[in-house]
């Protein structure tokens, strides 16, 4: 069937070329980590997969968070729904400090007829305290360097980060 043939070379191309981009691209290859979390030499959160499979701890946090807070309505594994965009793509175009921006002040279409609301979250500490982490989970969803599901092996906890995590929730 000419579906099946097309979805089969689909998934070539998903699985191949964005693990290649996780090598190249300056958005997505980890530099250093930066108190606790794995940063791009620009700065920017990015996730750290071992060989094994294991993945750094942001990337685990992100995915807890992200079906605590997001996937309602943005669909499991960061892979979109009817009602909202796939965050993993977004993760991939969308500027960093763009993304903050949105999921800190919301956002709704002008005009739009399906009234679909994006809410605002900056005041939702079970959000701001791990948007780096949910940020740094979609895009390692993106790259498609992490299957769909809960992650088999994750880092241990970082002790700076458990520290940021006890002064963002209680202050
Ligand atoms: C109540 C439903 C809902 C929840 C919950 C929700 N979102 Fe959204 N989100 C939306 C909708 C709808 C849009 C599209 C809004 C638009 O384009 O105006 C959106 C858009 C976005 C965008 C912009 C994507 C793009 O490509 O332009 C980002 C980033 C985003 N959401 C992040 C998040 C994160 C992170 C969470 C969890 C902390 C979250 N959202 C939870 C409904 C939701």
């Amino acid at each position: 069937m000419p579906t099946t043939t097309f979805r089969a070379l689909g998934l070539v191309a998903l699985t191949t070329l964005p693990l290649q981009a996780q090598e190249t691209d300056p958005n997505l290859v980890a530099d250093r980590q930066e108190d606790g979390r794995w940063v791009t030499a620009e700065d920017i959160p990015t996730f750290k997969i071992e060989d094994d499979g294991t993945v750094d701890w942001a990337t685990f946090s992100g995915f807890r968070r992200y079906h605590a807070e997001c996937h309602v309505c943005h669909g499991p594994d960061g892979e979109g729904s009817t009602y909202a965009p796939a965050l993993k793509r977004s993760a991939l175009t969308m500027d960093y400090y763009d993304f903050l921006a949105v999921v800190a002040a919301g956002r709704q279409k002008v005009g739009a007829s399906d009234n679909s609301v994006m809410p605002a979250f900056g005041n939702n500490p079970n959000v701001m305290c791990y948007v780096e982490d949910i940020y740094t989970y979609l895009k390692a969803r993106g790259a498609e360097v992490v299957p769909r599901g809960r992650p088999a092996k994750r880092a241990d906890k970082p002790p700076e980060i458990a520290e940021q995590e006890a002064a963002c929730m209680g202050g």
